[in-house]
């Protein structure tokens, strides 16, 4: 018999859900009465190309890359109105969370998730074509309206891309973490050890982090912001920050 196993696993509620008022819907079939899992974080987020990125990491290079990078980042769905661009990111927590959330997803496509999974959250989403600036359609984009983690290594990598640990109450903490002793700051695409002039604070001493989080800013020192690693701690120390347009 499988054994039940205490998950974190983080969904985002896509533009497209956002768009066409699915909100209410996606987190009614994602209650505690419906799955059996709890919040355990929630953000608003407005999704900065570094975000989307670091998020959708394995899949640069791919064909359909660009067009899912707008997609995350509300580009697509709101050109003109880049104020309404908003994801809601949600970490789930409980036995087995991580399929359960899968499961009522369904499959990646909406179409095939229509054919094979009718009543899953996507298949209501839609595939469309994208096309150039001269009306050619060059791929397609799949508008799935949720964005759930795939397995544990995915879902930790996930929650530490779009959350704090104090974003999540203490009780509910699965992941390590320990206390910052230096400051970092950041200032037009370089990591500082202290703050100068303009630069954005990112992390204050006594601050609570990501054990993690830490190993791979101390190992780093300060510096230029080449390494993805690097940009996967600092991205959400950035979130809803404008000023993060100067990497
Ligand atoms: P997420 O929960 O969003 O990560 O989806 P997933 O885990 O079911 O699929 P995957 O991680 O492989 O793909 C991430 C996103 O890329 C999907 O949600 C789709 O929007 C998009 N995508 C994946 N595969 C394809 C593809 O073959 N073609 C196109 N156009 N888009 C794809
Ligand atoms: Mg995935």
């Amino acid at each position: 018999m499988k054994k039940n196993r205490l998950q974190q696993t983080l969904v985002l509620i896509k533009p497209d859900a956002l768009k066409n008022s699915m909100t209410g819907y996606v987190l009614s079939q994602l209650s505690e009465v419906h799955c059996g899992i709890r919040f355990a974080g929630a953000k608003i987020v407005n999704v900065s190309h570094m975000m989307a990125e670091e998020h959708y990491v394995e899949h640069q290079g791919k064909p359909f890359f660009q067009a899912l990078i707008d997609y995350l980042t509300g580009a697509a769905h709101y050109p003109d109105e880049a104020w309404k661009r908003r994801v809601i990111a949600l970490v789930y927590h409980g036995e087995n969370a991580i399929e359960k959330v899968r499961r009522i997803a369904g499959p990646t496509n909406p179409h095939d998730a229509r054919e094979t999974q009718p009543g899953s959250i996507r298949s209501l989403g839609t595939v469309v074509s994208v096309r150039d600036k001269r009306g050619k359609i060059v791929g397609e984009r799949m508008d799935n309206l949720v964005h759930a983690s795939a397995d544990e290594p995915a879902a930790e990598r996930e929650i530490k891309l779009w959350f704090k640990p104090n974003d999540i109450p203490p009780a509910m903490h699965l992941f390590d973490t320990g206390i910052c002793q230096d400051m970092f700051s950041f200032q037009k695409g370089r990591i500082l050890k202290n703050h100068q002039g303009d630069s954005i604070c990112l992390l204050a001493p006594g601050d609570t982090v990501w054990t993690s989080d830490l190993d791979t800013l101390n190992t780093f020192g300060e510096g230029k912001l080449s390494d993805h690693s690097v940009k996967s701690v600092i991205v959400k120390y950035l979130i809803n920050e404008t000023r993060d347009s100067w990497v």
